[in-house]
């Protein structure tokens, strides 16, 4: 005999199952996916296991699983909606930690395996230029509230944000965080960052840090802090991997070198040009990824960049793989004295420097203008070759 249900939440789960099996495909269970992935890494010898990343891969993964829930729900029909609760709200994160610890890794890694259209993962600075032209135009309109308009723009094509290298030094960005995050948030962007700090060691003492405090706490609020102590700096590891630091002659096998180099580091990351913005100019790099550039001679000392450009490099990357010193005749003095200015800003910084030559380091400028100066270039070109400078911090944006 059928017997019609005559209880409400018995009636409740029936429409449900209708409803379920009318709706959109759902996307296909991801739980776990990263470990594996993971796993599958390690057991390619491309990384090695790390229990400290793996906790914050579990992290991860448990945002990409909340992704998943709530884009799923967002796909059902208004019926089902009234008929099951919402699924859990997507836990915006901060990931923080020393350098080469695999933060940015493991960001790429969740990146790459969401499966959201809306998503987008973009360096800080990078990122920050973009919101200083929008609120420049917007405000040349002289239209009101740029940071509002700003964010609803973000929030039509992204509902994943990924903030590579987060790190606050500039009045003009630390006024402007606290408004736009907060905007994110009340939109439902879901962030996740990478810092080399904890939120309440950024922009330490700014410009009225006070007022910036209020987007320190925002965002302890709003995000799960995450700190990733792997054990070791990896970065380093893959420098000592490498056959050389300073590689000549520029024989057939020195374009190799620089490439195999690249990959070393990105861990083969596809190859995007990127652009820094340096007293109102653009300075574009043509191979970028996250804190690593890709660039040649040519591009750094034939081109008229001078020592703020430089200094911005410096301050952004923490290694630089540089293709092609050639051996410097009299007539190069321009490049010769730039290609000082540069190693200068390097070395400062303590940036890692890989890079590819004609000749050995002391006989690429030993005639010409400045060339009793270049000595210092030499000596530190030799130096930054050491393990001492191999082990060193970069001094970058605070
Ligand atoms: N567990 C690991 N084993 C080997 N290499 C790793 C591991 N984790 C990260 N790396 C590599 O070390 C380098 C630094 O990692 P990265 O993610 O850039 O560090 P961070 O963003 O914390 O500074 C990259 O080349 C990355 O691919
Ligand atoms: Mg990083």
């Amino acid at each position: 005999m059928l017997v019609w249900p005559n209880h409400p939440l018995v009636i409740a789960d029936m429409l449900k199952t209708i409803f379920q099996r009318a709706a959109p495909e759902q996307f296909s269970d991801l739980s776990g996916l990263l470990e594996k992935q993971y796993n599958h890494q390690v057991a390619q010898s491309h990384i090695q296991h790390d229990s400290a990343q793996f906790i914050a891969l579990l992290h991860l993964q448990k945002l990409l699983d909340q992704i998943v829930a709530s884009v799923d729900y967002d796909r059902k029909s208004v019926a089902y909606k009234l008929l099951s609760s919402p699924p859990e709200k997507c836990q915006s994160l901060y990931i923080f930690g020393d350098v080469g610890r695999g933060k940015s890794m493991l960001m790429a890694l969740f990146y790459e395996a969401c499966p959201v259209e809306k998503k987008r993962r973009v360096h800080f600075n990078m990122f920050m230029l973009e919101v200083h032209a929008f609120i420049h135009d917007w405000r040349r309109q002289n239209k009101t509230d740029a940071i509002s308009a700003l964010a609803k723009k973000i929030r039509a094509s992204v509902f994943l944000l990924c903030l590579d290298e987060f790190h606050v030094t500039d009045i003009a960005d630390a006024m402007i965080l606290e408004r736009l995050f907060a905007k994110f948030f009340e939109l439902g962007i879901t962030v996740v960052m990478t810092s080399n700090r904890h939120p309440d060691d950024l922009y330490l003492g700014g410009l009225q840090r006070e007022q910036f405090l209020i987007f320190t706490r925002l965002l302890k609020r709003k995000s799960k802090v995450i700190e990733l102590v792997a054990k070791e700096d990896y970065r380093l590891m893959h420098l000592h991997a490498l056959e050389a630091t300073y590689y000549f002659p520029l024989d057939a096998h020195a374009d190799e070198f620089v490439h195999q180099s690249y990959n070393e580091f990105t861990n083969f990351a596809p190859k995007q040009a990127g652009v820094l913005q340096v007293l109102g100019r653009k300075v574009i790099l043509s191979v970028v990824h996250g804190d690593i550039a890709l660039t040649s001679f040519d591009e750094l000392c034939v081109q008229s960049l001078g020592s703020a450009d430089y200094i911005e490099i410096a301050r952004e990357f923490s290694t630089l793989i540089l293709a092609g010193i050639p051996r410097l005749t009299p007539e190069k003095r321009n490049e010769a004295k730039r290609f000082m200015t540069l190693i200068d800003a390097l070395y400062e910084h303590k940036v890692k420097l890989i890079c590819t030559a004609e000749v050995p380091a002391k006989d690429l400028y030993t005639e010409g203008d400045g060339a009793f100066e270049f000595r210092r270039t030499v000596s530190r070109l030799i130096e930054m070759q050491s393990e001492a400078y191999l082990q060193s911090t970069h001094i970058g944006h605070m």
